[in-house]
């Protein structure tokens, strides 16, 4: 089933966010059995919440409509007034939710560079834990994210980082938006990547192909104070099973099929070189290109939806095959030809 785009020729490599519910995620979403979620008894909802939390290795989880809300409400369970979170300077709960932790939570974040493969340099986050001191905001949480910038990082990693988190008694949350692109990537199990953190936020709208909707996963208690953080960012959905019954649909449908877009990225990626760009990666479903002056334009204008920039964020998703990679590859050496 493929989505708007691709059914009016246009091949939309922006995001793995832009895709559309097929006919049998829309069929399933009219056919949910719907309740007040504020109430707790919308069945749709209470059925991909309970799936989601087994399929993860986790007690309980929590639907959110936006990764960013599910982000800032783990970040608000985790921390109080004054308190802190070391994160990566390229995590996106830390460079792209609109410093949502220090508006809204009255937390400050302690950034650190990312290595090139994404991770952070653990005696760096060591020694960025602040000591009990008044002059010191209290560290109480490490903030991480797999895949980052499309990598997808190894669970070798997190043992040694979740082993330092404990030691020095901070909490642990992962950003895994796209943490079964990691799981893919790695060729591992998702419950492997998120196992021993606190808590784990997962987007079934980037890649699995819903329209909406993120999970938060984690104990009892971590739940709980995101659900009263939830409310503070602007509360629960209602009749949110049309929500969840799109995100039951992706996740019983739509993750085993994501080795098909790092097989596509790797299409991508190769018939680019090939063409002469200069190209980093795949890494899992991104490939990065460097973008010669007029070359957003030049794919835009034939029908190749990107983003600008110099380095241009390319991405695979359900709605774009191996034909509309070929698609996108003509465009590209059709730019490389043109006389200048
Ligand atoms: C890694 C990561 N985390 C969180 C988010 C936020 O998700 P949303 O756009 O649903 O708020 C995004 C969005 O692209 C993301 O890439």
């Amino acid at each position: 089933m493929i989505g708007e785009n691709a059914k009016a020729g246009l091949v939309d490599l922006r995001s793995d966010t832009v895709t559309r519910p097929s006919a049998a995620m829309t069929r399933a979403m009219l056919e949910a059995p719907l309740g007040d979620d504020v109430f707790g008894d919308d069945p749709t909802v209470n059925r991909l919440q309970a799936h989601a939390a087994q399929m993860l290795g986790f007690t309980h989880a929590l639907l959110f409509p936006t990764g960013t809300q599910s982000n800032l409400a783990a970040l608000m369970s985790h921390c109080g007034r004054g308190e802190e979170y070391i994160v990566g300077q390229d995590a996106h709960t830390y460079r792209y939710e609109a410093g949502g932790g220090a508006v809204l939570g009255s937390i400050q974040p302690q950034p650190l560079a990312n290595r090139p493969d994404g991770t952070l340099d653990l005696a760096e986050v060591e020694a960025a834990i602040k000591p009990d001191d008044p002059h010191f905001a209290h560290t109480r949480l490490l903030a991480l994210e797999n895949t980052i910038g499309g990598r997808a990082i190894a669970r070798q990693y997190f043992d040694q980082a979740l082993e330092l988190a404990k030691r020095r008694k901070l909490s642990t949350h992962l950003d895994g938006a796209r943490v079964f692109n990691a799981a893919a990537g790695l060729g591992v199990n998702a419950r492997d990547l998120c196992r021993g953190f606190d808590s784990v936020s997962v987007c079934l709208s980037k890649g699995l192909g819903a329209p909406a909707g993120t999970l938060l996963l984690g104990d009892e208690a971590v739940i709980g104070r995101a659900r009263r953080a939830r409310k503070i960012l602007g509360g629960a959905m209602r009749q949110a099973g049309v929500i969840a019954a799109a995100g039951l649909y992706a996740l019983e449908h739509n993750v085993a099929r994501l080795a098909e877009d790092h097989a596509n990225a790797e299409r991508l990626a190769q018939g680019l070189r090939d063409a002469g760009f200069e190209v980093q990666g795949p890494h899992t479903n991104m490939v990065f290109v460097h973008a010669p002056e007029g070359f957003a334009e030049h794919m835009v204008g034939n029908g190749i939806l990107v983003l600008g920039g110099p380095r241009m964020r390319l991405v695979t998703h359900l709605d774009v095959d191996a034909a509309g990679i070929d698609r996108a590859l003509a465009v590209a050496r059709a730019f490389r030809n043109k006389p200048r």
